[in-house]
């Protein structure tokens, strides 16, 4: 079992970065949910960030790979537009409890 973070640390309408012993994840906080994935995008396998901790397009409803552009759908990982198109976000099992993100 390996916590996370707090789900307060993560603001809503926001994401943050994680390295956990060279595994790169990304936890977003969205429309009181949270969701957990591989911070690795499937076209060309390298982390999406533009900046630290800044994962979404401009408008915020997407998470969007800084290298080519492609936009994912925040609640499933979905990529719906750019090079990598019908493929998808590794999504990270993990659980709630007493206001932690538990990865499983
Ligand atoms: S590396 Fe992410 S869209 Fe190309």
């Amino acid at each position: 079992m390996t916590v996370l973070c707090k789900t307060c640390e993560i603001p809503s309408q926001s994401a943050r970065g994680f390295n956990l012993d060279g595994r790169a994840l990304v936890a977003v906080h969205h429309n009181e949910r949270f969701f957990v994935y591989e911070n690795r995008c499937p076209h060309r396998g390298v982390e999406l960030e533009w900046q630290p901790d800044q994962f979404f397009d401009f408008e915020g409803n997407f998470i969007q790979c800084a290298t080519h552009g492609a936009l994912f759908k925040i609640d499933t990982g979905e990529c719906i537009a750019g090079p990598c198109n019908g493929q998808a976000l590794t999504a990270v099992a993990f659980t709630q409890v007493d206001g932690q993100i538990i990865l499983l």
